[in-house]
């Protein structure tokens, strides 16, 4: 038995996600309470859940980190669903000393201000990116419980260290240069990653708290280096008029000749209206219009970075620098990229879960 507290958090309204556990724990897992009526684990496709959680799992290109973690989910529980990861790939040694000088940008510092040490750090500990693998399992699972509904979600990286992608493959897209470039330069880079859901019906969420931003919102935060959401053309509306901002209602061609709406008139139901622009990423008070919904998260430039940094011997009471060793991902977003996907998945699944609906 560790001596360490397990920590877990818990999110969601209707669906109910409790992530648990920790890097250097012996698993790490999430537990989902609230699934709809009827859904048993014998209904998720696995093969289809693996390969989804393969494409957040280290080691597979040279933008992220070297370490190996397989991501096996095993089902530890039917009722609540419960899945687990046992780690294994763990370089404790890497993280000797760091509790004493904080890593600048890391969790350390403050986990220890709030746990005082009773929480195992090695590795990020419950900080640690490690905490997605659990968090694609509920999201892939809401994924093919949405992908049924023909609800389809696809998230990609769309700027990393200021370079936007040129959308060609990774070695000739200047973006992916930037990172590597950053890597060899014993540094990192920060990231945005937009996420695009198509298929989503007009009229879930509701008002305030209810509403889709505001479920939305905190499964996002909740993903380790996350400093920003924003939906449709987010905080570019500060410099926007209300002519120009406004989506112009219109009736989609294919249920009225001559209509007005553009191209732009992807996406939604059936339903005869749709927007000519997106400017509000599919979401008006909350509520989804039928459009595309559109979410940007803004990720940070991985704090463990090899520079020499300055920080301080909290037991000496000095200051000192630090030099952070380990295998490290140089740029956050790119692994977060599914990560995005399955919080989205999390969030629009609870909205459609409102027994009110
Ligand atoms: C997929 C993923 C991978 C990450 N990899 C690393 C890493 O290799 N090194 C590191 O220092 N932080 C990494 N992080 C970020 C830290 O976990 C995070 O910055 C830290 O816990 C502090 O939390 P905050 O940035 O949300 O304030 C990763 C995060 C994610 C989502």
């Amino acid at each position: 038995m560790s001596a360490y507290r397990t920590i877990s958090s818990t999110v969601g309204k209707h669906l109910k996600m409790t992530v648990f556990g920790g890097s250097h724990e012996p698993s790490v897992g999430v537990r989902l309470e609230g699934l709809p009526d009827g859904f048993i684990a014998a209904d998720i496709d696995m093969a289809q859940l693996q390969a989804f959680l393969a494409r957040r799992a280290p080691g597979s290109t040279p933008y992220g980190t070297a370490r190996k973690e397989a991501d096996v989910p095993v089902l530890t529980s039917e009722e609540p669903l419960t899945f687990e990861i046992y780690n294994k790939d763990q370089h404790s040694g890497d993280y000797k000393g760091l509790t004493n000088t904080p890593r600048p940008g890391h969790a350390d510092y403050t986990a220890g201000l709030r746990y005082h040490g009773e929480v195992n750090m090695a590795g990020g500990g419950p900080f640690s990116g490690r905490m997605t693998a659990p968090l694609c399992i509920a999201g892939g699972i809401a994924l093919q419980i949405l992908a049924k509904k023909g609800i389809a979600i696809h998230a990609q990286l769309v700027e990393a260290g200021g370079v936007q992608s040129a959308n060609v493959p990774p070695e000739d897209d200047p973006m992916y240069q930037r990172i590597l470039a950053a890597k060899a330069d014993g540094d990192s880079v920060g990231g945005r990653v937009r996420c695009v859901v198509s298929g989503m019906p007009g009229g879930i969420g509701g008002a305030m708290y209810d509403g889709l931003e505001s479920l939305l919102s905190p499964i996002v935060f909740g993903i380790p280096g996350v400093k920003g959401v924003s939906f449709g053309d987010g905080f570019a509306v500060c410099g926007m008029t209300g002519s120009e901002n406004n989506d112009p209602f219109c009736i989609a061609p294919e249920k009225a000749a001559g209509a007005a709406c553009g191209e732009n008139t992807v996406g939604g139901d059936s339903a005869a209206v749709k927007t000519a622009t997106n400017h509000a990423g599919g979401i008006l008070g909350g509520i989804s219009t039928g459009m595309d919904i559109i979410m940007d998260v803004a990720f940070k430039p991985t704090p463990s970075i090899a520079k020499e940094q300055q920080t301080v011997d909290l037991a000496a009471g000095k200051e000192t620098t630090i030099t952070v060793g380990g295998r490290h991902d140089p740029c956050i977003a790119v692994r977060a990229v599914p990560v995005v996907e399955a919080a989205m998945a999390l969030g629009l699944l609870d909205a459609m879960l409102d027994p009110s609906l």
